[in-house]
């Protein structure tokens, strides 16, 4: 198959709410998502769409070095989610030169009312959805803490629904007891899909010094090691709910991204592998899904959706 043809054949064409992709690969966030040139780069690869990285309603600098450290199966990262406050979003934003992959910008806060705000800034700067991040490992407000409370993830989502008229995305941590319970506190104050997983708590340790590597001690595990994790979460939460799943967490080839979307998918996100795989990894993925539903007899994507679900 002609690189052309993956980012126009029909069959890979997935609707998630009102966002319409050429194929159901998206750049995952905090990945390349910050500045106009790098989401350019992404777009043009083949992604059917990009999540940019968090943004919060003023810049922030971040946790110091080292924010990354390589483990087998994966990496951990305590950035601490730096970035330029969201009001410096638009700018990057048009330097997108192929405006059919919509951009969604991930965001986050510390209460339901900032979330609502900074989701207001986001759809001014441009962006077709918004992914609220309710689950990341190590901020220092506003990450995982509201993702492990229904409660807090319902007032979240309400508070933003109520205030912007583009798709809302709530991003899950795996790190509950019950993940199908806030999936459903999400979809029941109005998200239109859910992102399935961020990445898992963790920690390295340099045993010469005996000293914990990353700056912040404490990261999030990323990569093919929490693949397994981010497939039982998909499937569970696709029991729960009727909106649409992203699965995202360790996904690096196209059987990955079958897998997840057997467990309940509709689309799915890369990160990590673009650092093991390059650029390349999204036509990829789009083409080896292709391959795959044309052995199958497959006419669209839809199809291969939560599959593992059927006896
Ligand atoms: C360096 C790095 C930065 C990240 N920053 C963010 C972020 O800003 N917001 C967010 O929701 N997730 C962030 N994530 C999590 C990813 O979006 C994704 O959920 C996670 O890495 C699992 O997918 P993967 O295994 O394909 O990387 C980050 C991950 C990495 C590796």
């Amino acid at each position: 198959m002609s690189e052309k043809m993956a980012h126009t054949n029909s069959s890979l064409h997935v609707e998630i709410s009102s966002l319409k992709l050429e194929n159901p690969t998206m750049l995952a966030a905090g990945v390349l998502g910050v500045s106009g040139l790098a989401m350019n780069r992404v777009a043009n690869a083949g992604a059917g769409a990009i999540i940019t990285k968090s943004m919060g309603l003023e810049p922030r600098r971040g946790f110091p070095n080292p924010v990354v450290a390589q483990v087998q199966g994966g990496i951990l990262n305590a950035m601490g989610l730096p970035n330029p406050g969201i009001r410096q979003l638009a700018e990057e934003i048009q330097k997108i030169e192929r405006k059919t992959v919509p951009i969604i910008v991930s965001i986050y806060a510390s209460t339901p009312e900032d979330f609502a705000a900074v989701a207001c800034e986001a759809v001014k700067s441009g962006a077709a959805g918004v992914e609220l991040n309710v689950s990341c490992p190590h901020a220092e407000t506003g990450g995982a803490e509201i993702g492990q409370n229904p409660d807090l993830v319902e007032q979240v989502v309400k508070a933003t629904v109520r205030n912007v008229n583009k798709p809302v995305f709530v991003k899950l941590t795996p790190e509950v007891t019950n993940i199908s319970e806030v999936a459903k506190a999400a979809e029941n104050a109005g998200a239109e899909a859910i992102t399935a997983i961020n990445t898992v708590k963790a920690m390295v340790i340099d045993v010469e010094t005996a000293q914990p590597i990353l700056g912040n001690k404490i990261g999030g595990l990323s990569g093919p090691a929490i693949k397994p994790i981010a497939v039982r979460c998909v499937y569970e939460i696709y029991e729960a709910v009727r909106i649409p799943i992203i699965g995202c967490g360790g996904i690096v080839t196209w059987k990955d991204a079958v897998e997840m979307m057997e467990a309940g998918a509709s689309a799915i996100q890369v990160g990590t592998a673009i650092a093991i795989e390059g650029l390349g990894v999204f036509k990829r993925i789009a083409q080896g899904i292709q391959a795959f539903m044309e052995k199958k007899g497959f006419d669209g994507v839809k199809e291969i959706v939560g599959l593992s679900h059927k006896e």
